[in-house]
């Protein structure tokens, strides 16, 4: 049945490099941060191409926004298939984007060849799922998954020094003709699609990935403080310098961590300086750690050795740490029954494929919490992404969203 649904693959590549150009960097990547003006325009013409097609449109109060085509049973609770639209401050055109997009073409593609399905299927784009802009990443799955917003969200900041709170309503303004819904509805599953963000397809030249699962991540804010003095006067024991005691807790992180576990990952991607003077020894440094790793206990170990050193390296030098968690994804596995699905959309389509867990945390994982869910991965060039230059194939994008239709077909019955 249904053997010759194709997904059209000259729309799907003319609509990434569309969506691309919204938030253009000029090394052909995408600035397209959550709740932006650009992530606004992202999600504004999604909504219209859904308008033209006569899909309805709905977004909650976290500003998830959903595309729906409805299936035989309106009763029943919708199947899920998207990513997000939100990118990176210097991020790749495929990250989120060629998920949403595949999943809209295979909405568009069931309507060409006037396929119905058993229940609504829905094409959902996920409020930041990057974190980059505003702290947690996948709020909008976490939040959606949890029917709550967190109170202390609603005071969350952005580097530029917006609120959370005003930019969820600017951009649920800025969208009226996408009729409000409840936080959290129930769902039948969850689908994504995604590129691998990882090397390890390429260098197999392996066209899919059936993602089993996803490692865990942590993220902590560390604050050493000591005391700002003259730069030129303050001689070596007088001084309590913060980022001495911080570039060594560093050193000795960097140093163990990921030398002595190939499976454990440490970034520090973000680091200031207080009153960042150059002639003033700093009072303040904060930085940020993003931990991960596949073993929950291992993660719950490294995030522990993180605060031993920070405060054993701070207190030697006259200064303070303190270490707060402000992000925790336990490590997810998917369900065997919509892997099934996947597996067979593989089989049918005569790909080679190969089964993985995620290095990188997906709005999946939240889903995998309240129904069934599974992701589907495809090789991007180096393995390179969080990066303008990163690039997918367009053959393997066009697999890709064929590969999300028939799972979808699959996981539905209809194959
Ligand atoms: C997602 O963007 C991640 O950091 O894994
Ligand atoms: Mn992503
Ligand atoms: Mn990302």
């Amino acid at each position: 049945m249904n053997a010759s649904v194709k997904v059209n693959g000259d729309r799907l590549l003319g609509r990434l490099e569309n969506f691309a150009g919204i938030g253009a960097t000029p090394a052909g990547g995408v600035n397209r941060q959550a709740l932006s003006p650009e992530d606004r325009l992202a999600r504004a013409k999604l909504a219209q191409l859904a308008a033209d097609r006569g899909f309805a449109v709905f977004q909650d109060s976290m500003a998830n926004l959903f595309i729906r085509r409805e299936g035989k049973s309106a009763g029943r609770p919708p199947f899920l298939i998207g990513s997000h639209l939100d990118s990176q401050p210097m991020g790749g055109r495929y990250d989120g984007a060629l998920g949403t997009l595949s999943a809209f073409e295979v909405l568009e593609s069931l309507d060409d060849a006037d396929i119905q399905t058993p229940v609504a299927l829905e094409v959902v784009a996920w409020t930041n799922e990057e974190g980059s802009r505003f702290s947690p990443g996948a709020m909008g799955s976490m939040a959606f998954a949890n029917r709550a917003i967190p109170a202390e969200w609603h005071h969350a900041r952005s580097p530029d020094g917006k609120l959370l709170q005003d930019e969820l309503t600017a951009t649920l303004i800025a969208l009226p003709q996408a009729a409000m819904r409840p936080l959290g509805i129930p769902v039948s599953g969850y689908l994504e699609l995604h590129i691998e963000q990882g090397p390890s397809l390429e260098r197999e030249n392996i066209p899919i990935g059936v993602v089993h699962g996803i490692q865990g991540t942590r993220w902590l804010e560390v604050v050493i403080t000591g005391q700002t003095a003259h730069a030129g006067t303050t001689q070596l024991s007088f001084r309590r310098d913060p980022l001495v005691a911080a570039t060594e807790a560093m050193q000795t992180l960097y140093g163990s961590i990921m030398p002595n576990d190939e499976q454990a990952r440490l970034t520090i991607g973000r680091i200031s300086v207080e009153p960042a003077s150059i002639n003033a020894i700093p009072g303040k440094v904060s930085f940020s750690v993003d931990l991960r790793h596949p073993n929950a206990p291992e993660l719950a170990r490294l995030e522990e050795l993180v605060r031993t050193v920070c405060q054993e390296k701070a207190s030697v030098l006259g200064c303070e740490a303190t270490v707060r968690r402000t992000f925790d994804m336990p490590p997810a596995q998917f369900s065997p029954t919509l892997l099934a699905a996947v597996e067979h959309a593989v089989t049918r389509l005569g790909v080679s494929s190969k089964p993985m867990l995620s290095g990188a945390f997906h709005d999946a994982l939240f889903l995998a919490r309240v129904t069934e869910a599974a992701m589907i991965f495809v090789p991007c060039r180096d393995g390179l992404s969080h990066n303008e230059a990163e690039y997918v194939k367009p053959e393997h994008s066009v697999l890709g969203a064929q590969v999300l239709l028939e799972s979808t077909l699959a996981a539905l019955g209809m194959s």
